[in-house]
């Protein structure tokens, strides 16, 4: 709550607040026995158990372990288990959790007092302080855990599953005659979890500003940057220093050719003589991602009629996706829309040819220049889960869409009525055009050879690849964009101020 004094409000009796002893004070809502300010975990594990259709049952999770490295006494950098995360909202090593579904209590069992431990690491946390910091009907040590799952299978489990997400994570301690259901809990999570609630939305929210500031910094000092490691460095320090210690993804900041790579990550070459920068990189904020790509070029003005064309085509496959996103919108379309304008803007280049707009699309040759989705959910994790894949085909439309779709980011056979876009989503939209000696020579040897004009498309080698990438939220009437890190004219601004901060310094 930071300087502020806080006055901790009861719904039923606002009028015991004596506001006039605060200078600035913050209200807290705590209704029924949930404060607002919580993550909401017990909602989740409410959702997650209609989701699954019971009302009996009792779901189990496992935490994030700490594990060593191999061969060392270092431990690895912990990372919650996402899954784990959803129904506690607990962000700490060596946790378990139960939702007893029947009796609608949630319990955390963190770790028993270890005094070497404490003294080396710090203590673990309280069932005290566990109790007020998290959402949970109650915290218990992890001593009681046994016991407790023993109680609950004599009395329940001749009837009713332990729902767990999978084999390895069964309860290690009690018999091995559980009745144990690992089929059903992953996809009913997974369903939940495609919708966000809004408190999830606000750590998206905050993850995108913070790697808006970031991006931003990075625009205001690229002039005077000579390597890809200071562009990583400058958006980790500004991330860092606003208490955002992870990235959701790792960092890939690619100049000229290496943005054809999509998953570029070395970060280490000089930067002198390249076109433009291709910046992908998203904070984490308590667990929950943002993912925002930027590209840019390392003066305030485009350096080539090549990078400039590429832009705008990009820039306008982004829009036009954007301005059309709301609910009930199958984002399968979209994906199809963004290659049609490409293949529009590549036709007007000169790099597309020989064909209509719609013969092209279906040679597969727009592949060539655009070979990813057009994007996905954003959450826990940067690709995060849903009940059903935003790409998901029926068997019968594998004709109509099989041009434009990247084997891995389809699941077929999937669903009769495909899934569409549903308020509470957060989805990415990331078109990007990448000029690649590798796709193209590959290319050369393909019947959808015919339609590119490989002399052109080689003059857009330096630029490497152009990609814009904003998180989107699905809202009743339409969308909101989360992501502020500017992009456009705003950006090429940003690099121009920066430039000018520097001669005044001279
Ligand atoms: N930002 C990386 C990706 O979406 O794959
Ligand atoms: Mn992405």
């Amino acid at each position: 709550m930071g300087a502020s004094a806080m006055a901790v409000a009861s719904v039923s009796s606002p009028s015991d607040i004596d506001i006039s002893t605060f200078s600035t004070y913050d209200i807290r809502l705590e209704v029924a026995g949930s404060s607002c300010d919580k993550y909401p975990a017990k909602q989740h594990a409410r959702r997650v158990a209609a989701q699954l259709g019971v009302s009996h049952g009792l779901i189990y999770l496992v935490g994030q372990p700490t594990v060593y490295l191999d061969d060392s006494d270092q431990t690895r950098p912990f990372r919650q288990r996402r899954y784990f995360y959803y129904l506690s909202g607990v962000d700490e090593a060596d946790c378990y959790l139960t939702y007893d579904i029947g009796s609608d209590l949630l319990t955390l069992y963190v770790p028993d007092f270890d005094l070497h431990r404490a003294i080396w690491m710090g203590p673990t946390i309280t069932v005290k302080q566990a109790q007020e910091r998290y959402d949970v009907d109650r915290a218990r040590y992890y001593a009681c855990l046994k016991g407790d799952i023993d109680r609950w299978a004599a009395a329940n489990n001749q009837n009713y599953p332990i729902y767990i997400l999978h084999d390895s994570q069964a309860p290690t301690d009690n018999p091995p005659t559980l009745w144990l259901d690992t089929t059903q809990l992953m996809p009913a999570m997974n369903t939940c979890r495609g919708v966000k609630d809004k408190h999830e939305i606000e750590l998206i929210r905050r993850a995108n500003e913070i790697s808006g500031l970031a991006h931003k910094d990075v625009l205001q000092g690229i002039h005077k940057m000579v390597n890809e490691t200071e562009i990583e460095a400058t958006f980790l320090d500004t991330c860092v220093s606003h208490d955002a210690k992870n990235q959701a993804y790792e960092i890939i900041a690619a100049s000229g050719a290496n943005a054809a790579t999509l998953h570029y990550s070395k970060n280490n070459e000089p930067l002198k003589g390249r076109q433009l920068v291709c910046l992908d990189a998203g904070a984490e904020w308590n667990c929950y991602a943002s993912d925002v790509t930027r590209t840019f070029p390392l003066q305030g003005r485009w350096p080539s009629a090549e990078a400039r064309n590429t832009y705008r085509i990009v820039e306008k496959m982004q829009e036009e996706c954007i301005r059309r996103i709301k609910k009930g919108v199958r984002y399968l379309d979209l994906h199809v829309l963004a290659h049609v304008i490409a293949i529009e803007g590549l036709l007007e280049l000169g790099i597309l040819k020989g064909g209509s707009v719609e013969e092209i699309r279906q040679s597969g040759a727009s592949r060539v220049f655009f070979p990813h989705g057009l994007g996905h959910h954003v959450g826990l994790e940067v690709h995060d889960v849903s009940g059903e894949s935003l790409m998901a085909i029926a068997d019968d439309e594998q004709a109509k869409y099989s041009s434009v779709l990247v084997p891995t980011t389809s699941r077929s056979p999937c669903t009769l009525s495909a899934p569409t876009l549903e308020e509470g989503m957060v989805v990415t939209v990331e078109p990007g055009l990448y000029f690649s000696r590798l796709a193209l020579d590959n290319a050369r040897q393909q019947p959808l050879a015919k339609y590119i004009n490989f002399e052109e498309a080689e003059k857009y080698i330096p630029v490497g690849g152009v990609r814009i990438e904003d998180d989107i939220l699905v809202t009743a009437d339409g969308y909101e964009n989360l992501t502020t890190a500017p992009k456009g004219e705003e950006m090429l601004e940003i690099i121009r101020k920066g430039e000018m901060v520097v001669g005044v310094e001279m």
